[in-house]
């Protein structure tokens, strides 16, 4: 089943997106489309006009969007295959006519757009029977009047009424009965119409959501006598005054708004154009029951203010106030949210703003400020504050505790305003999630600046200087960060600790700094990261470690601009790029490093060139291994030769020189000493005539190395060498080393010197484990040792006989 609905899905996107690349083909006719179509783009297209059969059959299709068709008919039964549809739009088309079948098919319809289409009057567009009908948008037509049917009054859902940028003059008592009849819940939109005159008492007792005026009357003068005969309205949202920020200087008397205290409402929205006369105004008196109140550019400077019953939203842009009005806003106690910004001059505080009890928002942002003893002191009424916008202001100074008792904020924003003091604490704001110190020209000298913030989820630091290695703990108290931005502050290493607390981290912009290495990624703190920006730094080259172990989560790594090396020394990096292209950001922007102005991007970089150097890489290093590995095991298997080689080389040349001292060197074990000292010193030293042997316990020189001891003192010392072999001497690493060293030297000599004594029997097994050794018992004759004083003496006899 599920695999059904993946499919289905699958599916439903395909014909999505196949509806939508319909979009402005200059198409005649209707392709064929999917039977479960939803969402149908067809606009810019080249319909002339709608016929019965144009639409197959879409039975869900929900949104239809036919703008700047050519339509000039729309045949009767022309939605018939489509009439689920909910949105139509058809925006732009130059429709001569609609007839009383042609929309009413739609019964399920509940947004209609006909901008554009030389609509003359609502009328024409019989729509009586769309009671589903929610919002009507008949903007940029011909109508010259208000007036809409009766009904209207039927459709119980009806929300919008959009008649913006027709050519409304007047509008008559009689226009707005409906309106009246209509209800509670409407938007009525009039703006851009060019009205000049208003019945007085046309909207008494209506009641809409909102009504929008902007730029709805010709002059001023129009503005003051027709808001004075909106009187006895009753609406939430009125909103007049213009659109954008064209000055036109006018002088307002002082009455110009007394219209506005006939008419009820809770929030407004004035955007004033129009400069008040000199001397008082009284700009705010009839906005003294608003909840929320939008003044832009009105000028306040010298307004008269008053105490707002139940304000809870002032927003005041570029009103060219000089000060705060600190003292005329202070006792406003409904007041959550205030903004001021825009000030076309600096603007101080002088006085405190008492009062405040609910106070939640501030934006002070954008008025050129100059704060100093910032900031419990200026705020210290607001115990609520939670948000604090003191941006693009020129200058702050902190208290060395600034925020002491405004322990609720949360947001905290003062970028691109400079900040004098460096040494703050702001560890009592356990709530805060927002901080943005961007460019405010801060040099972080102390690494526990952002202690206590166990809260913030986004910290924003970039354009500031950092001294010495405060990264070490700066980010600790961090835990719960996500989004950390430390562009364009010249650092140029990181070090590995320095992120490893931000186990939530998702978001690390590092842009514009003067990183070349990036190993600081590889701790596993980091683990979150999904999302790195590394832009414009100085990174050439990362390591394929490093590139192994970036956080698993990463799906977007922004490493453009760097002057990165495209060398084929590089190339497991330039591979890693190549096959990472689904994370990598800004493909054009990752660049080789070249030396002529021009550098082409990375992903344009012939790798094969590189592949017979690769191949040398992969196969230079495997001979080697190889060879090292054949001459090790020759080593091992011949490592007598080797390991004597040179000692006998030495010994050879130095023998030419020397007499012998001794008779006979005896190679034994410890183990067998007592035999050695008991039975053959005892026979050979002591026998008649003496023979003289050399034995290591006895002989060796003290404080010379027993290599030495043994090449320069006993084998080379002496004429024979005795070898008693035992299992003991078998067992003996040193008996065999001194053996072997014999048989070599022997070999060297050309002269087989050397006299074998069984001591006891030893398997044949353990005798081929010595080198040498079975092979001599072959082919040389050897004496054996039996205890019983007759075959001793036969032994002693043939012994001598044997030097
Ligand atoms: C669109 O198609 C019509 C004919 O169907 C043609 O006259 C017109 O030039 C085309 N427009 C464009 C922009 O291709
Ligand atoms: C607006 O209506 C007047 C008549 O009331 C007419 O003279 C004028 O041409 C119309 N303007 C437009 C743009 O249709
Ligand atoms: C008024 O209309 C808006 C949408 O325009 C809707 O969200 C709201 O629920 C409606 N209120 C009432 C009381 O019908
Ligand atoms: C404000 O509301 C009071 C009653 O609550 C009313 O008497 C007064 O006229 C209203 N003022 C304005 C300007 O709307
Ligand atoms: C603070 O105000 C500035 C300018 O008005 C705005 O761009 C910024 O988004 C505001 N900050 C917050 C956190 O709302
Ligand atoms: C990685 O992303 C997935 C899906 O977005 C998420 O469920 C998971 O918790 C993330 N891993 C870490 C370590 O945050």
């Amino acid at each position: 089943k599920t695999v059904f609905h993946h499919a289905y899905y699958l599916h439903a996107i395909i014909v999505l997106k196949s509806a939508c690349l319909n979009k402005g083909k200059n198409l005649s006719y209707i392709p064929a489309l999917h039977p479960k179509t939803e969402y149908l783009d067809f606009s810019f297209n080249n319909l002339a006009s709608l016929h019965q059969n144009l639409f197959p059959k879409l039975v869900d299709l929900q949104f239809l969007d036919l703008t700047r068709c050519r339509i000039q008919h729309i045949a009767g039964n022309a939605f018939n295959n489509v009439r689920n549809v909910r949105t139509l739009v058809l925006t732009g088309n130059p429709i001569e006519h609609i007839g009383n079948k042609d929309l009413n098919t739609l019964h399920e319809l509940q947004k209609l757009v006909l901008v554009d289409t030389g609509l003359l009057s609502i009328e024409d567009l019989h729509i009586n029977y769309l009671n589903k009908l929610q919002e009507l948008n008949v903007g940029a037509n011909q109508l010259l009047s208000m007036q809409i049917p009766s009904y209207l009054i039927n459709f119980t859902d009806f929300r919008i009424l959009d008649l913006h940028a027709n050519n409304i003059t007047v509008i008559r008592a009689d226009d707005t009965a409906v309106l009246r009849q209509i209800g509670k819940n409407i938007t009525v939109i009039l703006n851009r119409n060019p009205i000049i005159h208003i019945d007085p008492g046309a909207f008494q007792n209506i009641t809409l959501r909102k009504l929008d005026l902007r730029e709805t009357f010709i002059s001023t003068e129009v503005t003051k006598d027709c808001l004075n005969a909106l009187s006895g309205l009753n609406v939430g949202n009125i909103l007049i005054g213009h659109f954008g920020r064209k000055h036109k200087i006018l002088t307002l008397d002082f009455y110009f708004l007394q219209g506005l205290c006939g008419i009820k409402f809770q929030e407004i929205y004035f955007h004033i154009v129009e400069r008040t006369p000199t001397g008082k105004n009284n700009l705010l008196l009839c906005m003294i029951n608003a909840t929320k109140i939008s003044l832009i550019d009105g000028e306040l400077k010298d307004t008269e203010w008053v105490q707002f019953k139940q304000i809870k939203e002032l927003y005041l842009a570029g009103s060219r106030l000089e000060n705060i009005p600190s003292r005329q806003l202070s006792n406003q106690y409904t007041l959550q949210k205030l903004t001021i910004t825009e000030n076309i001059h600096p603007v101080a505080f002088f006085d405190l703003m008492i009062n405040m009890p609910l106070l939640q928002y501030i934006d002070i942002s954008k008025n050129q400020l100059l704060l100093r003893g910032c900031c419990h002191t200026i705020f210290k009424f607001m115990p609520k504050l939670q948000h604090l916008n003191m941006s693009l202001n020129s200058e702050i100074q902190f208290l060395y505790k600034p925020f002491q008792g405004l322990d609720s904020l949360q947001v905290l924003d003062f970028h691109h305003t400079k900040l004098k003091s460096v040494n703050f604490n702001m560890e009592n704001l356990k709530d805060l999630m927002y901080l943005d110190m961007s460019y405010s020209r801060i040099i972080f000298t102390h690494e526990f600046i952002f202690k206590g913030l166990g809260n913030l989820r986004v910290l924003k630091i970039p354009g500031n200087y950092f001294q010495g290695d405060v990264f070490l703990h700066m980010f600790v108290d961090l835990k719960r960060l996500e989004i950390l931005d430390i562009s364009s502050c010249g650092i140029d290493s990181f070090l590995w600790k320095s992120f490893g607390n931000l186990k939530e981290l998702r978001h690390l912009t590092l842009s514009g700094n003067t990183l070349t290495a990036i190993d600081f990624v590889t701790n596993p703190g980091l683990a979150a990261l999904s999302w790195m920006d590394l832009s414009q730094n100085q990174i050439s080259h990362i390591a394929v470690h490093v590139l192994h172990n970036l956080p698993k989560n990463l799906t977007t790594f922004d490493l453009s601009n760097n002057p990165i090396d495209c060398s084929c020394s590089q190339s497991d990096f330039i591979m890693w790029i190549m096959t990472h292209k689904n994370i990598i950001k800004n493909h054009h922007n990752v660049l080789c490093k070249t030396s002529s102005p021009e550098s082409s991007p990375v992903f344009d970089f012939d790798l094969e060139s590189c592949t017979y150097i690769l191949i040398l890489n992969i196969l230079g290093p495997i001979s080697v291994v190889i060879l090292i590995l054949t001459l090790s095991v020759l080593a091992y298997k011949f490592q007598f030769y080797l390991r004597y080689c040179c000692i006998l080389q030495r010994g050879y040349k130095v023998s030419q020189q020397q007499e012998c001292a001794y008779d006979a060197f005896v190679i034994y074990s410890n183990k067998d000493e007592a035999w050695v000292m008991e039975e053959l010193v005892e026979n050979l030293e002591n026998g008649i005539p003496p023979i003289q042997l050399c034995l290591h316990v006895r002989d060796f020189e003290v404080g010379k190395p027993i290599t030495s001891n043994i090449i320069d003192e006993g084998i080379m010392g002496s004429r024979k060498v005795i070898v008693v072999v035992s299992q003991h001497f078998i067992n003996s690493a040193w008996c065999r080393f001194e053996f072997e060293v014999a048989q070599c030297w022997l070999v060297l000599e050309g002269n087989p010197n050397i006299i074998i004594i069984i001591l006891e029997d030893v398997e044949e097994v353990k005798i081929k484990k010595v080198f040498g050794l079975h092979k001599y018992l072959k082919k040389n004759t050897y004496l054996k040792w039996k205890d019983n004083p007759i075959s001793s003496m036969r032994f002693w006899v043939r012994l001598r006989k044997a030097k």
